[in-house]
């Protein structure tokens, strides 16, 4: 069976983007692969971090997996920081990793010039990552396309540590989402939409109400001429529009614009939709917060269960190594 292992960051309050691209695609596909979901705290630490931030957004991100339809008995939903081999294997990967391919890797450029802290976790935040897969001996990682970079890298490493140390990881592909939602921002459609980026009109956050979703619907801007078609380079704001509305009522972008003549009627519908579609996975998110006890007993079953997966694979490539293992293990 393919084992897919996806991850990601506790880093926010959800918004639509993340809902409509990543986390629903993922689910979707959880029920014909083995899978894995990392929501990956460790990497939360790159900047220093309020841990009450840090405890609040990795509950939260766990119960919206759930609340989005994730089941955690078919599939395996943990935290990173729970399962010791990530950390274990991360210095085993740091050590076959170069200064050099860290220094290239563009998104360490670009964070590393915006903070006036450099981490020295910033800079081997992709050695943890490639850890996170290796340790699952994972076929498959479907990440957004800004991750390709550290996709690659990963496959590197294991690449050379096999011909170092001998067969002992298996080498993943990324799977890049070309199905799936790619939402913009409604304000500034030719981005992405992401919590990163400060336009808070512009983004559909997953604890906006009714009312907050409809206006920000409304204000989204469009486009110079009039008609409902979708066509993303002429079109971009429109388009954006088509492409929440079919993500939320299980159509395409192109079958969605039928029918609508003025871009009134489209923002309506597109309101109601985002409305109906958010709804239910904010209230069961709520009602899932309202009990951390049984969040943090499905948190701990998953990680027995991934532990059970990643700690041989670690022994593994200790032994590669040279390491001597414990007795008895
Ligand atoms: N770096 C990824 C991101 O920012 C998150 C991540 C960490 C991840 N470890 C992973 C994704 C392992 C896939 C597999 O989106």
């Amino acid at each position: 069976m393919t084992r897919v292992f996806s991850g990601m960051q506790p880093s926010g309050d959800p918004h639509l983007g993340n809902l409509l691209g990543a986390i629903a695609l993922w689910v979707a596909e959880a029920t014909h692969a083995e899978s894995l979901f990392c929501v990956v705290d460790l990497h939360s630490i790159t900047f220093p971090q309020d841990p009450r931030d840090l405890r609040a957004r990795t509950l939260d991100l766990t119960a919206t997996f759930l609340a989005m339809g994730l089941d955690p008995e078919r599939s395996i939903l943990f935290l990173q920081s729970q399962v010791p081999a990530h950390r274990e294997l991360a210095w085993l990967l740091e050590c076959t990793a170069s200064y050099g391919e860290l220094q290239r890797m563009t998104q360490f450029k670009d964070k590393s010039s915006r903070g006036e802290f450099v981490s020295a976790g910033l800079f081997t935040y992709p050695t943890l990552m490639a850890a996170d897969i290796l340790a699952y001996d994972a076929d498959q990682v479907p990440v957004g396309d800004d991750q390709r970079q550290h996709i690659e890298l990963t496959r590197d490493l294991a690449l050379r540590f096999n011909a170092r140390y001998g067969e002992t990881f298996v080498v993943p592909t990324g799977v890049y989402r070309t199905s799936g939602a790619r939402i913009m921002d409604l304000q500034h459609p030719e981005r992405k939409m992401s919590k990163s980026l400060d336009s808070p009109q512009g983004t559909i956050l997953l604890s906006d109400d009714d009312a907050a979703i409809a206006r920000k619907v409304k204000r989204a801007v469009t486009d110079a001429d009039t008609d409902v078609r979708y066509d993303p380079e002429a079109k971009p704001g429109v388009s954006n529009l088509l492409s929440l509305l079919a993500a939320c009522t299980d159509s395409t972008p192109e079958s969605a614009a039928a029918g609508f003549e003025r871009y009134g009627d489209l923002k309506a519908a597109v309101a109601e939709a985002v409305v109906e579609f958010v709804r239910p996975v904010r209230s069961r998110r709520a009602e899932l917060l309202d009990d951390p006890t049984h969040l943090l007993t499905i948190l701990a079953d998953g990680a027995v269960r991934a532990d059970a997966i990643a700690a041989p694979i670690v022994r593994r490539a200790e032994d590669a190594m040279g390491f001597l293992l414990r007795r008895g293990i």
